[in-house]
């Protein structure tokens, strides 16, 4: 009776884990299916974007700190743009039909980042370093703190 309880239950999870998977699955192909989409033009501009943002360790950084999808999944979109590019960059036919978006997504992408503009991101911080006088006095403390308790163990 005990075990046959139990095997009905692990027959349930399994029944419950198999349907879920299913989902996610579903999840994943509609992705995909909206990825490449109908217009060329859009993609190519994405994955531009993308790439450039891939590319530039600045953006990178900024872009990573921004997203909250999080940083595993950025970096697998990021990458598969940088992979993508170079075959759209060089299709003479695509690019006199949309225009050269890596050049027009790079300096985009440059002036953006003067607005502290990444991708679909804005309010990029820029990198302030504390540096002056309050540095020394805050070493000193520091130092005087954990040097007490040095010289005055027992
Ligand atoms: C588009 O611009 C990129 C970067 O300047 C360049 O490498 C590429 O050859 C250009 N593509 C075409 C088809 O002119
Ligand atoms: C990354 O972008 C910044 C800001 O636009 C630029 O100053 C820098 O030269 C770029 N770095 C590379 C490797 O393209
Ligand atoms: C520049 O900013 C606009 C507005 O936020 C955004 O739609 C666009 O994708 C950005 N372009 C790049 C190359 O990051």
């Amino acid at each position: 009776m005990h075990s046959t309880l139990l095997t009905t239950l692990a027959l349930c999870l399994t029944l419950f884990n198999l349907s879920l998977a299913k989902t996610i699955n579903t999840g994943a192909i509609l992705t995909t299916r909206q990825t490449t989409g109908a217009d060329p033009c859009l993609d190519y501009s994405i994955t531009a974007t993308h790439a450039i943002i891939g590319t530039n360790t600045t953006y990178r950084a900024a872009y990573y700190a921004l997203s909250n999808v999080g940083t595993l999944y950025d970096a697998r979109m990021l990458d598969a743009a940088i992979a993508k590019l170079p075959s759209l960059k060089t299709d003479v036919a695509l690019n006199a039909q949309c225009g050269n978006q890596t050049e027009i997504k790079t300096a985009e992408a440059a002036t953006n980042f003067t607005m502290g503009i990444v991708g679909p991101f804005s309010g990029v911080q820029p990198l302030v370093l504390n540096a002056g006088p309050i540095v020394v006095v805050v070493v000193a403390l520091i130092c005087g703190i954990f040097g007490a308790t040095w010289m005055l163990m027992p």
